[in-house]
């Protein structure tokens, strides 16, 4: 269907020149959300869209639209995210955005499209500088995350209102990017896996059912500062051994309950090598496929008691397992398998913006492999042929998607 027009080497090129301007394999992506280097990405893809009949605004959570106006104001919606974690990988979210800028580019080839093509590049989906994910998608499904952000600072320790404020977002006008720029009756992403399911399989492309459940908080622990040389061991507060047990606790019980769990940061504010810690926040990210579950993971978290330390959790961000739309994941699996003779279908370990559109509209998603399953990592990286092969089936299942809007 989408085939003939559809060109997944302009893909490709585009994704090597971003790794060129943005680093990709061997240092790693620096497009982290909001800094001078995302904002080089974005202008990048006006690049590949010039030329084209659309129309380009950013929205009041900083998400950047692209509207090809189709006959019916109905929209397919496709995105992803430009933004990547500290070296991060070439593939993640950049996949979605150049690949969903080559749709969009197939239906112009054919003229004004049956129905209006939104392309969004997500902002901040990494949520890697402030804490909270999925931050421009949220607002635009009324989940605006506004006040998760208020007062938060990055490891450079610059405010988020004020990092935001200087990239045109205002933390308390938030609930204005859930006005859609289109009339979406549709939602769909292409991304990779980032984990090692579809490479075992031997499969190049999968259509993907839902996403797990995520609990993001953080976790301050203070005990007492005290005398590293003086203090002897059984009259000490000391908050980071407190912190150590704490994770080590979560990772048991998580392989317990079949999830995961993360502590991806630890800070000892003010610490020293000759201090006992007085004080330790951990950043600390549990994902579960059932809800109950993740419920049970986050309990232990939230109320862990350890002898002379105060402890206090604080939740960034959280959602429940979402299913995506049983339709429109046909659609896609269709799609599998009439451009690759297969037609695998999984959950999604990984966040995407797709966990938050589908709360708003029919949403689905297509995964290629990643090899050996790796993600978050500047060695992140994919076959051409699947990229090719992921590339081609996103065109396809937009297409049919359209089609049936
Ligand atoms: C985003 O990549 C996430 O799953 O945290
Ligand atoms: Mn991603
Ligand atoms: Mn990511």
């Amino acid at each position: 269907m989408s085939g003939p027009t559809c060109e997944p080497d302009r893909v490709i090129a585009d994704l090597l020149a971003l790794e060129q301007a943005t680093g990709g394999r061997g240092e790693g992506s620096r497009r982290i959300a909001w800094g001078e280097e995302w904002r080089k990405a974005r202008a990048l893809l006006g690049e590949a869209l010039a030329g084209l009949p659309v129309e380009t605004r950013q929205d009041a959570a900083g998400n950047l639209w692209t509207v090809l106006p189709g006959e019916r104001p109905e929209a397919l919606i496709l995105g992803s995210h430009l933004d990547s974690v500290p070296a991060g990988g070439w593939l993640d979210g950049a996949l979605g955005v150049f690949a969903g800028a080559e749709a969009l580019r197939s239906f112009a080839r054919c003229g004004t499209p049956p129905v209006t093509i939104g392309l969004v590049d997500w902002a901040d989906e990494e949520g890697a500088r402030f804490g909270a994910p999925l931050f421009g998608s949220s607002a635009a499904c009324g989940h605006g995350q506004g006040e998760a952000l208020r007062g938060r600072r990055d490891v450079g320790q610059a405010e988020a209102a004020e990092v935001l404020a200087a990239n045109g977002v205002e933390l308390a006008g938030l609930a204005a990017a859930a006005e859609l720029p289109v009339r979406g009756r549709a939602y769909l992403e292409l991304h990779i896996e980032q984990g090692p399911r579809l490479e075992s399989l031997g499969v190049p492309v999968a259509a993907v059912t839902g996403t797990v459940g995520f609990s993001r908080a953080t976790v301050t622990l203070r005990g007492r500062a005290a005398h590293a040389g003086t203090t002897p061991l059984d009259a000490r507060a000391d908050a980071l051994v407190a912190a150590a047990r704490l994770i080590l606790a979560l990772r048991e019980q998580a392989e317990a309950f079949g999830g995961v769990a993360t502590v991806g940061t630890i800070e000892v504010p003010a610490g020293a090598i000759n201090t006992v810690p007085a004080e330790v926040v951990l950043a600390l990210d549990q994902r579960h496929g059932d809800p109950e579950a993740l419920a049970r993971m986050v309990t232990p978290a939230r109320d862990f008691v350890a002898a002379g330390i105060d402890v206090s959790w604080r939740e960034i961000s959280s959602r429940s397992p979402v299913a995506f739309d049983e339709s429109l994941t046909e659609i896609v699996a269709r799609a599998c398998r009439e451009e690759c003779g297969t037609a695998v279908r999984l959950e999604s370990g990984a966040l995407h913006d797709a966990t938050e559109m589908a709360t708003r509209m029919p949403t689905s998603m297509v995964f290629v492999p990643s090899r050996a399953g790796l993600s978050h990592n500047p060695l992140e990286d994919t076959d051409p042929e699947d990229l090719r092969a992921g590339v081609r089936t996103l065109c396809h299942a937009a297409w049919a998607a359209a089609a049936a809007i």
